[in-house]
């Protein structure tokens, strides 16, 4: 057994539905302690953000079909998927991109949709973007989704000037010309831009630069992302890939002063950028190694923190997360570069560790950005022409909605542990926190793929709430069968002791309320 100390609490439970064959076989035994006097760090509603890049069929066909589309839309946007979306509550929205942000032009995007200049996407596919998406487009639908905007500038090869501007044609209010130009574009009130960010992976596709030239570019940047009078802008300055930690280093060295938050990217693979491995199909060792994967993010965020206290002791600066995710093997027969993949119930556990990981970090990690948001890597819902599916991943975020705007507890996991291909796991995981509403909220994620959990807890109540699981480790929706996979109910009740005691069936999430 091992103690993993965590900022969230867990429970085991039964199921509601009554106890199933498969939980007396094997069954290992887990407990969770929660310390309620001492709350951590209100867990930022953002850090259940998205992303979506201009990039293989996230935006079109994904979100914009157009007005004349015979796929049913509202101004363009396709109603199954905006109903769904706007079902999650998201909390932001970063748009363009990705690489694809450091090419853009903005004032591509603006005008009459069939005067819009045509473009090569060179980072996915080759493809033309005609621009018939924009500003106004994006704009639109995160005020129709409920969204904050997070725009990303272009510091890659894009002006300082370029930059002002567009911040200032979004959400300037007094009669400039770009301001007039806007409200002719059909536009009259300005936007709001919560989050601005000052380029995109400058260590890469942004710019090939070392964090030297980044951090200066950066300052100087940054300098003309101006917010108009009486408003505020979330400055973000593009952060290091995965471990670069030298990366970090320099940038809050040099440039802590002209930022709010910096970024990290970091994607989950099979095994690693170099074998992706496939989205489904895998066995027990692509499992370990994708959930060990994904559980390296915990030891990203603390390294990555600690240099930043060296340089912002009080924490004003966010770490930002703003790409993260399952990265596979493209789906066979797919577009090259359209990065369309399968969705599975692994790829629901590696969203709710990874959620369960922000959690722990509340007192840095304020947003975070699951790459992407239709069609593209670790999705929400996929589309195949006027057909949609919700994939596991919108499930769990979906369940996890209560832990928006949350305040986390610190648990303690005592777990028994396993192993697979020189990679050791836990069995559970779990968060805890009080939700705004007031509730208690308890999050379990049985990780062992054959195994179930007991776990018990020193929680008292009654626990409602729903489960995601399934009879494979690539259990996943398709659009013949949409609703193979898809949360159920679950409750458990207090024992004679008035504690909740939790049954996790194998490869498991749950989450509940407790009254
Ligand atoms: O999300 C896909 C790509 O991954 C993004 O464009 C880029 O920022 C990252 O490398």
């Amino acid at each position: 057994m091992k103690i993993w100390k965590s900022a969230l609490l867990s429970l085991s439970a039964t199921i509601g539905l009554g106890a199933s064959p498969a939980l007396a076989a094997d069954r290992v035994n887990a407990s969770v302690s929660v310390d309620l006097d001492t709350p951590g760090a209100r867990i930022e509603p953002e850090i259940q953000g998205q992303f979506a890049e201009h990039l293989g069929r996230g935006i079109y066909e994904g979100i914009w079909v157009g007005e004349d589309s015979p796929i049913p839309n509202t101004n363009g946007y396709r109603n199954d998927v905006l109903a769904a979306l706007k079902e999650l509550d998201i909390p932001v929205i970063r748009w363009p991109g990705g690489c694809f942000a450091d090419e853009y032009d903005w004032r591509d995007g603006i005008g009459p949709r069939s005067e819009r200049p045509k473009r090569i996407n060179t980072h996915w596919g080759g493809v033309i973007d005609d621009n018939r998406f924009g500003t106004h487009e994006f704009l639109n639908f995160s005020e129709m989704v409920g969204a904050e905007n997070y725009v990303a500038g272009n510091m890659g090869s894009g002006s300082p000037r370029e930059m002002a501007q567009w911040l200032e044609y979004m959400t300037g209010s007094k009669p400039t010309t770009l301001v007039k130009e806007r409200q002719a574009n059909g536009r009259d009130k300005p936007w709001k831009v919560k989050y601005f960010g000052v380029g995109n992976e400058s260590w890469g596709c942004g710019g090939n630069m070392r964090p030297e030239y980044s951090a200066d570019l950066h300052r100087r940047y940054a300098t003309f992302v101006k917010p108009q009078p009486g408003e505020t802008v979330v400055k973000v300055a593009t952060g290091a890939n995965v471990d670069d930690y030298n990366f970090t280093e320099v940038l809050m060295r040099e440039a802590v002063n002209q930022m709010d938050a910096i970024s990290l990217h970091y994607y989950t693979f099979v095994g690693d950028w170099d074998h992706k491995g496939s989205a489904t199909g895998g066995g027990r060792k692509e499992w370990v190694s994708t959930l060990s994967n994904a559980l390296h993010m915990d030891e990203l965020i603390t390294k990555h923190s600690a240099i930043m206290d060296q340089y912002d002791p009080d924490k004003r600066v966010g770490l930002f997360v703003d790409e993260w995710g399952t990265w596979y093997d493209q789906e066979p027969g797919s577009t090259p570069g359209f990065l369309y993949q399968q969705n599975t119930l692994r790829d629901a556990e590696v969203a709710a560790l990874t959620l369960n990981i922000f959690h722990r970090h509340t007192d840095r990690v304020k947003l975070a950005a699951i790459a992407q948001m239709v069609n593209v890597l670790q999705a929400m819902i996929l589309t195949d022409g006027d057909k949609m599916l919700l994939t596991p991943t919108y499930h769990v975020f979906d369940m996890y909605k209560p832990f928006q705007g949350a305040t986390p507890y610190p648990a303690t996991i005592d777990t028994p542990e396993f192993s697979e291909g020189g990679k050791t796991l836990p069995v559970v995981d779990a968060s805890v926190a009080r939700g705004e509403d007031g509730q208690l909220y308890l999050s379990l994620v049985n990780l062992d793929p054959e195994r179930a959990a007991r776990v018990a807890t020193d929680l008292k109540g009654a626990a409602t709430g729903h489960i995601l699981t399934g009879p494979k480790l690539d259990t996943h929706n398709t659009f013949d069968a949409p609703d193979t996979i898809k949360p159920a109910t679950y409750s458990a009740r207090p024992g004679r002791d008035g504690t909740l005691t939790f049954d996790l069936p194998a490869k498991s999430v749950v989450v509940v309320a407790i009254r």
